[in-house]
């Protein structure tokens, strides 16, 4: 089969096309016959030995997929040769095939074109996780999710919306992102990239800030965030793509009764799978009904994935960024390159 193999870590010429044999299952696992696969900032991460749960090189990169099941194992007991999933694979998912634990492969609902399974699982399951059980989102409370713009941006805001939240406040980095933010539903646009965009978020709230913030870019936008933050307000930390850092200070908390928690959903499917499935049985309904979009701002088949991720890193791409893996099987359209926002 073919596969996308990152050879040694590094920019995206690091990614090259190579054969690999098909994986077989365990018995508690199924195998997918890939039509689309997505980019998720992690993979990037990955990519350079950045990622908290990556690999060493030659590894395949990838974290969903969205394909039929072409083999089970003994063990599988709620999944059947045939049926469409999307999953997390055991591994790998820049691949034509992959092997994914039943516990991480969920059916899809008819009514869900390819393209928008390719698109959902990371960035749905992500989002619905942070607003649902991590910050525990209460009908009408501002919302404020950091870069508004791109595949959990839009998700999350999207989701807010849906959930009840009250003013929906998205940043981006630049102003040419503000528009698709909008678009998916943010109340209010301000750039993360000013340093004064705690006042604004301020002044939008009438001087109470926000009581939920996601915040996936950490280093100063995290610590800026706290100024922000309202009483009793809630800020998730679950991403660095600035490739900073950020120091919270324990006395920013106490006396506000503010917290600031953090969520991986790598982990959590390696350590604590069964958290999944409540996840899919609540938000997949909002895919399946198309209450819930998926931004497709690229597609790419699996032959060009190094250019994929070149888009996504330049910072251009809006949106989920998709990768087409098996034009012959029902795959809406292959094309090649960026697709305007
Ligand atoms: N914890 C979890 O379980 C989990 C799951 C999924 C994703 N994530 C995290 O969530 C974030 C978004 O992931 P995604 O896959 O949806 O990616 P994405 O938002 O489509 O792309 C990353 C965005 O980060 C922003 N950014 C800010 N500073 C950046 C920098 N120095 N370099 C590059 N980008 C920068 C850019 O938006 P602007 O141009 O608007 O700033 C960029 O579009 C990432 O940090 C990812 O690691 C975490």
């Amino acid at each position: 089969m073919r596969a996308a193999v990152v050879e040694s870590f590094g920019p995206a010429d690091h990614l090259r096309i190579a054969e690999l044999a098909v994986p077989e299952p365990n018995d508690t696992q199924v195998r997918i016959r890939v039509q689309g696969t997505s980019v998720n900032f992690a993979d990037i991460k990955a990519r350079y030995g950045q990622y908290h749960g990556g690999k060493q090189p030659p590894f395949v990169p990838g974290l969903d997929v969205t394909g039929t099941i072409d083999a089970i194992g003994r063990g599988v007991q709620t999944l059947a040769v045939g049926q469409r999933v999307i999953a997390f694979p055991a591994g790998w998912s820049y691949a034509e095939y992959v092997i994914a634990d039943e516990r991480l492969s969920f059916p899809v609902p008819e009514s869900v074109p390819v393209d928008v399974a390719a698109a959902c699982p990371i960035v749905s399951f992500t989002a619905y996780a942070l607003l649902t059980r991590v910050a525990r989102l209460e009908r009408r409370e501002t919302v404020l999710v950091h870069a508004a713009a791109g595949g959990v941006g839009t998700t999350a805001v999207q989701l807010a919306r849906l959930l009840g939240a009250g003013a929906v406040i998205g940043t981006v980095g630049s102003e040419a992102k503000r528009a698709v933010a909008r678009e998916a539903g943010a109340d209010h646009v301000v750039l993360h990239s000013d340093p004064n965009f705690p006042e604004e978020v301020r002044a939008i709230t009438q001087g109470r800030g926000a009581d939920v913030i996601l915040d996936s870019i950490s280093g100063s936008v995290a610590e800026r965030s706290l100024q922000c933050l309202a009483m009793y307000g809630r800020l998730v930390h679950f991403g660095s793509s600035s490739g900073e850092s950020g120091t919270f200070e324990a006395r920013d908390l106490h006396a506000s009764c503010r917290s600031v928690l953090g969520f991986s959903l790598g982990t959590t499917r390696r350590e604590r799978p069964a958290f999944l499935a409540p996840i899919a049985a609540e938000v997949l309904p909002y895919l399946a009904d198309g209450r819930l979009e998926m931004r497709i701002g690229g597609r790419f088949p699996l032959d060009e994935a190094a250019d994929a991720h070149r888009f996504v890193e330049s910072r251009q791409s809006v949106g989920k960024v998709i990768i087409t893996v098996d034009s012959q099987d029902g795959v809406s359209e292959v094309r090649s390159g960026r697709q305007s926002p």
